[in-house]
C-alpha cells in the first residue's frame, strides 16, 4: 500500500481521483488541495472521508486551501487547471487555447511541489497536457524518471474501446497504442493494434478504421461538446491511476505516457506521448515502437504541434 498521494485541483477529475483512490485502498493517506473558497477541498474530502465506513477502507483524507499538506507525499496527481468548455458563442476551444490561463496556475502548482514533496512521483493530467507537464518539470525541479504527463493511456483506452465496439468483442481483448501529443494531432498506431494478438484489420475494416481513427484524435472534444460544460473526468482520473499502481507495485508494465525524450523518437527535451516501462524507478525505459512511413509522418507533425505549444511556454518567465 502507498503511504501518501497527494491531487492538486480537486474538481471533476480530482474528485473521481481521491475517492476511487478510496475505492482500492491504494494509500492510506489522500491529501487534496484545492484553492477555491471558502473550503471546497476540506468539504469534498469531508465528504469521501464519511464514506470510508461504507468503503470499509482506513484511509485518511485531507482536503485544504495550502499546500502544506502535500508534505511526505509519495506521488501527486496534478489536475489543477481551467477545462475546456463551451464558449457564449456555442463554439469550443481547443486544448492549446487553455495554455495561457492553466501557465499560471502550473507555476503555482511547481512551487508547491518542489516546498513540499520535492522527490514526489508527478503524473500530471491539467490541458495543454504536453505543454503543462513540460512547464511543471521546469518548474518544480522533479528528475525526468519521477515525472510523466497521463494521455497515452487515456488516448489508447479510447481506441480500444471504440475497436471493441466495432468487432464486437470484450475491450480486454484489444491492444492499441496512441503516440504523440494529447491534442488532435495524435497518431493512432494501427500496426500495433491488436486483437487476441492477432491484426486489427482481420476484424475491422480499413475504411471503419479510418473513421475510428479520427474518432480518437477527437474523442476529448466529442465529450467536451456533449457536456456542454467542462471535459472528461472519470476516464483521465482511472487512467493516472494505473500510471500510479504500475510504479507504486513495481509492474514494470509497459504503457504509453507524456514522457521527457532526450533523443528517442528523434525528440530533445519535450514530453511527447511514447510507450514505456514503469516500474519502481518511474519511467525506466522507453519503448520504441516501428512505424509505418504515414505514422513516421503524421508522429512527426504531432511533435511539431507539441514543440510550437513549448516554444509559447519557453516566451514567458
Ligand atoms: N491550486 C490548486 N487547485 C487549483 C488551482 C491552484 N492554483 N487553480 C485552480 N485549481 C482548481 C480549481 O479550483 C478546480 O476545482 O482546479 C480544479 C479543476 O477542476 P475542474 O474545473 O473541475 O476541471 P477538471 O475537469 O478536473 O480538469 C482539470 O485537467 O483534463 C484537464 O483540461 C482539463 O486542464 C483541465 C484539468
Amino acid at each position: 500500500m502507498i503511504n501518501k498521494i497527494g491531487i492538486i485541483g480537486g474538481g471533476n477529475i480530482g474528485g473521481v481521483c481521491v475517492s476511487e483512490i478510496v475505492n482500492r485502498g491504494l494509500a492510506r493517506n489522500v491529501a487534496l488541495v484545492d484553492v477555491k473558497e471558502p473550503e471546497f477541498a476540506a468539504g469534498k474530502c469531508l465528504d469521501v472521508a464519511e464514506a470510508t465506513p461504507v468503503y470499509g477502507r482506513d484511509v485518511n483524507v485531507v482536503g485544504s486551501k495550502n499546500y502544506d499538506i502535500l508534505e511526505g507525499c509519495d506521488f501527486v496527481i496534478n489536475t489543477a487547471g481551467v477545462p475546456r468548455a463551451m464558449r457564449p458563442d456555442g463554439t469550443f476551444p481547443s486544448r492549446e487555447e487553455l495554455l495561457a490561463i492553466n501557465l499560471k496556475i502550473t507555476d503555482f502548482v511547481a512551487a508547491g511541489i518542489k516546498k513540499y514533496c520535492p522527490d514526489a512521483f508527478v503524473i500530471s493530467i491539467a490541458n495543454p497536457l504536453d505543454a503543462i507537464v513540460y512547464r511543471l518539470f521546469k518548474k518544480s525541479g522533479i528528475k525526468p524518471h519521477k515525472i510523466m504527463g497521463m494521455a497515452g493511456v487515456l488516448d489508447s483506452a479510447r481506441y480500444k474501446y471504440f475497436v471493441a465496439k466495432e468487432a464486437n468483442v470484450s475491450v480486454e481483448n484489444i491492444e492499441a497504442v496512441v503516440l504523440g501529443g494529447h491534442g488532435d494531432t495524435m497518431v493512432p498506431i494501427r500496426s500495433a493494434c491488436r486483437i487476441y494478438g492477432l491484426p486489427v484489420e482481420q476484424f475491422v475494416t480499413k475504411s471503419k478504421l479510418a473513421k475510428i481513427e479520427k474518432r480518437t484524435r477527437g474523442a476529448g472534444g466529442e465529450v467536451v461538446k456533449l457536456l456542454g460544460s467542462g471535459s472528461a473526468f472519470v476516464s483521465p482520473a482511472v487512467s493516472a491511476l494505473e500510471m500510479i499502481e504500475a510504479i507504486a507495485f513495481d509492474k514494470r508494465k509497459i504503457i504509453p505516457v507524456a514522457a521527457y525524450l532526450q533523443g528517442e523518437y528523434g525528440v530533445k527535451k519535450l514530453f511527447v506521448g511514447v510507450p514505456a516501462i514503469l516500474g519502481k524507478n518511474g519511467i525506466e525505459e522507453i519503448i520504441k515502437v516501428k512505424l509505418s512511413p504515414e505514422e513516421k509522418k503524421n508522429l512527426k507533425v504531432s511533435i511539431n504541434a507539441v514543440k510550437k505549444t513549448c516554444a509559447e511556454v519557453d516566451k514567458t518567465k
